[in-house]
C-alpha cells in the first residue's frame, strides 16, 4: 500500500489509506484515542479505539479509511478538518521520550540555549517549519528569476585568503604547509571581481561568509548567507534597477500578504538620511506596528572614506588615517577623482546600501576597475607595502583587461528577518549559534586532538584573559 500524506486524506472520502507521521498531540478518552498525526504536508485527525498507550511525538504508521466529519465536528482550524481517519491498526516506528520543551507554542517564551541544543526539536515547531520552508521557497525565486536574465551560478572557495569587510578573518591552519594559515571568506568580493575579469559579465551565488564580529539580533557571529552578485558594463543604475525588481518580484510571489510601502523605492542621499532621520538605515514605514509593511529605500552618495576610528582598521600598521565607507574595492564618484589626493574625505563613493524597516539588508558598490586608483586607495586607508602585498593579485589581473563593473549582496538571512518580522536572525537560520560562538545541537569548537595539533604543528597555550 503506498502511503498517502495527511493533507492529501481531503480528497480520499472513503478509501483506505497508510498514513506515516508523528503524534503531534493525543487526546485519550479512556476507549477512543483521537490522535493528531503531522507529516511533512500537515495534520489530520484520526481516531482509534482501544488503542495501546503511546506518546507524543512518536513516529507511527496508521492505516485506516477516510471519512467524512458530520457537518457540527468540522473543525475550520485545520485544512484537512472535513476529515478524519478511523484507524484499524496502529504501528508505533520509533517511540520518543518526553521532549524538553512544548512543540505547540512560537517557542520565543522558551530559553534560547535550549532551544538550539535541541534544534531538531525546535525546527518541528510550526513557526519554525515555515520559516524554513519560506526562506527555500525566497531562493529558488531568486535562482531562477537571475537565471532567466542570463546569470552564471558560480561557487568560489571558502578555504581562501583574507577578504576583509571590516571584520576579524576565521583561519584555519594547513597541514601540508606548516604554519600557514587559511583565512574563510568575509564575502566573495574579490572572486566576484575576478570572475569579471574572467569574461561571465553576469554573476551570482547563493555565498556563506564568515565574519568574527559581536554578534547582535541582526549581525551573525560566524557564519551567515548573501545573494552575492556582480555584473559588467553598468552604472549605479542598472545594479539598483535590477535589485529592485528582483526584490519586488520576490515579495509578491512568496509574501504577498506583505505591502511594499512606496514603489520606485526612495533613494535618499547618505547626508540626508543621517540629517533627517538620524540614522544611515532609517526606518521609514508609516506604522511601525503595521506588520505586513514593507518600507525599501535606497541610501546613496556615501563618503568614500570615513574618519579612521578603529586605530587599525585591516588590522595592519595602524598608521591609516581613513577607513572604506564599504570596502576598499568601492569605486569614487568619477567627478572627485582628484580628490582623491587633496581631500579625501570630500570624496563620494558609488556606494548603495538596500534599507528595509530600518535594517540594512544589502550593501554594493561600483567598483574600482583602474589599477592606479585601486593603489591610491590602498595607500589612503595606510596599507604597508606588506599589506598591498596581500592583494597584489587584484592589481596583477587588472592588468589583463577589466570590464568596468559593480554589484550587490544582499543579506539572506536579515532580508528574511525583516521581511518576516522575526525579532532575530536565528529565527530564519536551521542550524544558528549561540550568541557566545557555539554551534546548534553539536557545541563546536572543540579542542583538536594530539595528534591533529601534532601533524599541524602546532602547539596551543592558552592564555587567560584577565
Ligand atoms: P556588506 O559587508 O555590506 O557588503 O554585507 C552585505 C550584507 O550582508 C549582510 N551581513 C550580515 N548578515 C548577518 N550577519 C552578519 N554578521 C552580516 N554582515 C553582513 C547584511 C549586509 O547588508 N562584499 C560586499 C558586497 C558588495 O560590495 O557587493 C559585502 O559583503 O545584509
Amino acid at each position: 500500500m503506498q502511503r498517502t500524506l495527511a493533507r492529501k486524506t481531503l480528497n480520499k472520502v472513503g478509501r483506505k489509506v497508510l498514513l506515516k507521521g508523528w503524534v503531534d498531540t493525543l487526546r485519550d478518552h479512556g476507549k477512543i484515542t483521537f490522535i493528531d498525526l503531522r507529516d511533512r504536508s500537515g495534520i489530520v485527525q484520526c481516531v482509534g479505539r482501544d488503542l495501546a498507550k503511546m506518546a507524543n511525538e512518536s513516529v507511527v504508521e496508521i492505516i485506516g479509511e477516510v471519512k467524512k466529519r458530520p457537518e457540527n465536528l468540522v473543525n475550520p482550524n485545520l485544512e484537512t478538518g472535513k476529515v478524519e481517519v478511523e484507524i484499524e491498526s496502529l504501528v508505533t516506528l520509533s517511540r520518543a521520550g518526553e521532549v524538553p520543551f512544548p512543540l505547540d507554542s512560537d517557542g520565543l517564551e522558551i530559553e534560547e540555549s535550549t532551544r538550539l541544543k535541541y534544534r531538531y526539536l525546535d525546527l518541528r515547531r510550526t513557526r519554525m517549519a515555515k520559516n524554513l520552508r519560506l526562506r527555500s521557497k525566497a531562493v529558488q525565486f531568486i535562482r531562477n528569476w537571475l537565471f532567466e536574465r542570463d546569470f552564471v551560478e558560480i561557487e568560489t572557495p571558502i578555504l581562501t585568503k583574507t577578504t576583509p569587510e571590516g571584520a576579524r578573518d576565521f583561519i584555519v591552519p594547513s597541514r601540508l604547509q606548516p604554519g600557514k594559515f587559511y583565512a574563510l571568506p568575509q564575502s566573495p568580493q574579490q572572486y566576484k571581481q575576478l570572475l569579471m575579469v574572467a569574461g561571465f559579465e553576469r554573476y551570482f551565488q547563493i555565498a556563506r561568509c564568515f565574519r568574527d564580529e559581536d554578534p547582535r539580533a541582526d549581525r551573525a557571529y560566524g557564519e551567515f548567507t548573501q545573494l552575492d552578485l556582480e555584473m559588467s558594463f553598468v552604472t549605479q543604475e542598472d545594479i539598483l534597477a535590477l535589485s529592485e525588481e528582483l526584490f519586488t518580484s520576490l515579495v509578491k510571489k512568496i509574501f504577498p500578504e506583505k505591502k511594499i510601502a512606496k514603489v520606485p523605492w526612495p533613494r535618499i542621499s547618505h547626508k540626508e538620511a543621517l540629517e533627517k532621520y538620524g540614522s544611515d538605515k532609517p526606518d521609514l514605514r508609516k506604522d511601525e506596528n503595521d506588520k505586513d509593511e514593507l518600507a525599501f529605500a535606497w541610501i546613496v552618495n556615501f563618503p568614500l572614506f570615513s574618519k579612521q576610528v578603529k586605530e587599525d582598521f585591516y588590522h595592519g600598521s595602524g598608521s591609516a588615517k581613513f577607513a572604506p565607507s564599504h570596502h576598499m574595492f568601492t569605486a569614487p564618484h568619477p567627478d572627485d577623482v582628484s580628490l582623491l589626493n587633496k581631500d579625501p574625505l570630500k570624496v563620494r563613493g558609488l556606494q548603495h546600501d538596500m534599507v528595509l524597516n530600518g535594517y540594512e539588508v544589502g550593501g554594493g558598490s561600483v567598483r574600482i576597475h583602474q589599477p592606479e586608483v585601486q593603489a591610491k586607495v590602498f595607500g589612503l586607508i595606510g596599507f604597508t607595502d606588506k599589506q598591498k602585498g596581500k592583494f597584489k593579485h587584484m592589481l596583477d589581473a587588472f592588468k589583463y583587461g577589466v570590464p568596468p563593473h559593480g554589484g550587490i549582496a544582499p543579506g539572506i538571512d536579515r532580508f528574511l528577518m525583516a521581511v518576516m518580522g522575526e525579532p532575530s536572525l536565528r529565527e530564519v537560520i536551521a542550524f544558528p549559534m549561540t550568541a557566545g560562538g557555539l554551534t546548534s545541537v553539536m557545541s563546536a569548537p572543540n579542542q583538536a586532538t594530539e595528534e591533529q595539533l601534532k601533524e599541524l604543528g602546532i602547539e596551543v597555550s592558552i592564555s587567560q584573559k584577565s
